[in-house]
């Protein structure tokens, strides 16, 4: 696979236009330290139009194409306001009321629309029975069930639930990583044949910090990550895009 992909998801932790763009500064003075890693940022939406030079993407988009969705963002919206992805499904999202259902139908709108779906998945406790497999599993096909058209530019984030938002020390060991996302390249060659699922770029994300970041590449298996609150600290998130390059 071509180069690796980290991707900044800001949250909430950004509030204002001035802090947006006094951090989207201070990352590309620092470009250097990351040539040859590609960086996307998630910014709110109300940040998207002031913010340019860098990837931009929605944290989520609206199932629907347009009409009465008050609060809704469409996929034609963020790509007016310059963004080129939108993330899907992410826990977040799931916890606060998007069904399988809904997260389908918002990877089908933005691929649609033509911006890259990051689909996020990952299960809510990792079980020694490994029945976190098969909850992967049904999170995939569900996403990606008749979309195969649609999926060109798909990015897949493996996000355990049970290790986003906690320490380096919290996260994921790289091996159990691997080993998910060799399960999850397995599972898109099913949905979306081999060679498609060659193509699809696979992050990690939960804790990624500059303490894990190199082992985690190193031996996770894994094209980049889906960064959150080290995303907004400068020198966190350069630390990780350098354990990046290759
Ligand atoms: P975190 O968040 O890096 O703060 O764990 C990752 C995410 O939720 O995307």
């Amino acid at each position: 696979m071509k180069k690796r992909l980290v991707i900044g998801n800001w949250k909430m932790y950004i509030e204002s236009p001035e802090e947006a763009k006094k951090l989207a500064s201070a990352l590309k003075r620092k470009a250097a330290s990351y040539a040859g890693v590609e960086v996307w940022l998630a910014p709110s939406f109300t940040l998207l139009p002031i913010l340019k030079g860098t990837k931009l993407g929605g944290q989520s988009v609206s199932a629907h194409a347009g009409g009465a969705h008050t609060g809704d963002v469409s996929a034609k919206m963020l790509k007016a306001a310059g963004a080129t992805f939108a993330i899907v499904g992410h826990s977040e999202r799931r916890a606060a009321g998007d069904s399988d259902e809904a997260v389908h139908a918002q990877l089908a709108a933005a691929a649609g629309a033509g911006l890259a779906p990051v689909l996020c998945v990952g299960e809510l406790v990792r079980e020694a029975s490994g029945a976190h497999f098969s909850f992967i599993e049904a999170q995939l096909m569900s996403a990606l069930r008749g979309a195969q058209s649609l999926t060109a530019r798909l990015v897949v984030a493996y996000e355990p639930v049970w290790a986003i938002g906690k320490t380096a020390q919290d996260a994921m060991q790289p091996a159990e990583v691997e080993e998910t996302v060799i399960f999850i390249r397995k599972t898109l060659a099913q949905i979306l044949g081999r060679k498609e699922a060659l193509r699809v770029p696979i992050l990690y994300g939960g804790s990624v910090e500059p303490d894990n970041a190199p082992k985690l590449v190193a031996d996770g298996g894994v094209n980049g990550f889906l960064v959150g609150h080290a995303s907004v600290e400068v020198d966190s998130f350069i630390e990780i895009l350098k354990a990046c390059r290759k």
